[in-house]
């Protein structure tokens, strides 16, 4: 019989820089009083579970410790970070032969744990992960999430309140379809507080709306290949990505995060693991949330959905 649910236990599967990150900053964030670590390098996942429980004391007390698959029988929420990582020059998509196959057996040993969590991808290329974890497990589609871009959108609304001197928080604007090469940042929505961009940037003298935005937006996709480029690796945004959406899922807030999962008809797309703003709450995605988009923003999303489609292709 499958083991009931703790809401405050975590596993977080791979203890590379991003699975660590994400494991320290979920210490931090007092949500859990449990998080199981595991890697493939065992003796890795104990230093980690080491280094991040010696903050404890100024922190929240919590049982942190390396395990082994039975251990996350239990757990609320299952973080997979495992996989390759980009390399300076790499796109995500390039990640997905190696990592597709790093999925499939992690999810191999998840299910027979027969776990009643919800499974959050973060590894790259995470839509596509998203899709294999989601076809692999059996889950049901709202259980299976991908961080998607809701580390791109955080990235926008940053660069934005940074061009606009205004805090970020109160910038409202998405990226959606893909986390990679083909997102799309959503003006046609984007507003300071209900207040249109293109207006907010008025007041605040900026004139050359669409020069701007598409800098910013291009700006924003090329972030993690500027990061990567310089100190190899991006790990600190997407660990606060990761807590926020399972702030969502533990306290079921039902916020609105532009999560990665499983699209059937919307603007004609189909069977198709890509971020749409969602409501997230504690059952994974509740429900998708059809922002208005303009036809060409609509466009680009149909093109972002076939790449991905042609990419999970490779994966069968
Ligand atoms: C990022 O966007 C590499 O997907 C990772 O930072």
């Amino acid at each position: 019989m499958a083991k009931e649910v703790n809401i405050r236990k975590v596993a977080v599967v791979g203890c590379g820089f991003v699975g660590s990150t994400s494991a320290y900053t979920l210490m931090q964030s007092s949500l859990f009083s449990e998080m199981v670590l595991i890697d493939a390098d065992k003796a890795r996942a104990e230093g980690e579970a080491l280094d991040i429980k010696h903050g404890l004391p100024f922190a929240k007390p919590m049982n942190i410790y390396a395990g082994d698959y039975s251990d996350i029988a239990d757990a609320a929420i299952i973080v997979i970070t495992a996989g390759a990582a980009q390399k300076p020059g790499e796109t995500r998509l390039d990640l997905v032969k190696k990592n597709s196959a790093i999925m499939k057996s992690i999810i191999g040993e998840i299910k027979k744990q027969d776990c009643q969590g919800i499974l959050l991808v973060v590894s790259n290329p995470v839509d596509v992960l998203t899709n294999v974890a989601l076809k692999a497990s059996g889950f049901p589609e709202n259980r299976v999430i991908g961080s998607g871009t809701v580390l791109d959108s955080a990235r926008l609304k940053y660069r934005l309140g940074e061009h606009l001197s205004v805090d970020s928080r109160s910038v409202h604007a998405f990226i959606v379809g893909e986390h990679g090469d083909s997102e799309i940042a959503v003006w046609s929505s984007a507003n300071v507080s209900g207040i249109a961009v293109d207006d907010f940037c008025e007041m605040r003298g900026h004139i050359n709306h669409d020069k701007n935005m598409r800098a910013i937006a291009e700006q924003v996709k090329n972030s993690a290949y500027e990061i990567i480029e310089k100190k190899k690796a991006t790990y600190y945004g997407i660990g606060m990505a990761v807590k926020r959406i399972c702030e969502a899922i533990v306290r079921d807030e039902k916020s609105i995060l532009p999560v990665s999962s499983m699209i059937h008809g919307i603007y004609g797309i189909d069977d198709v693991v890509l971020s749409m703003p969602a409501i997230v709450g504690k059952d994974g995605v509740e429900t998708l949330v059809p922002i208005s988009m303009s036809s060409d923003e609509v466009e680009k999303l149909k093109d972002s959905a076939k790449t991905l489609k042609e990419v999970l292709e490779q994966t069968k």
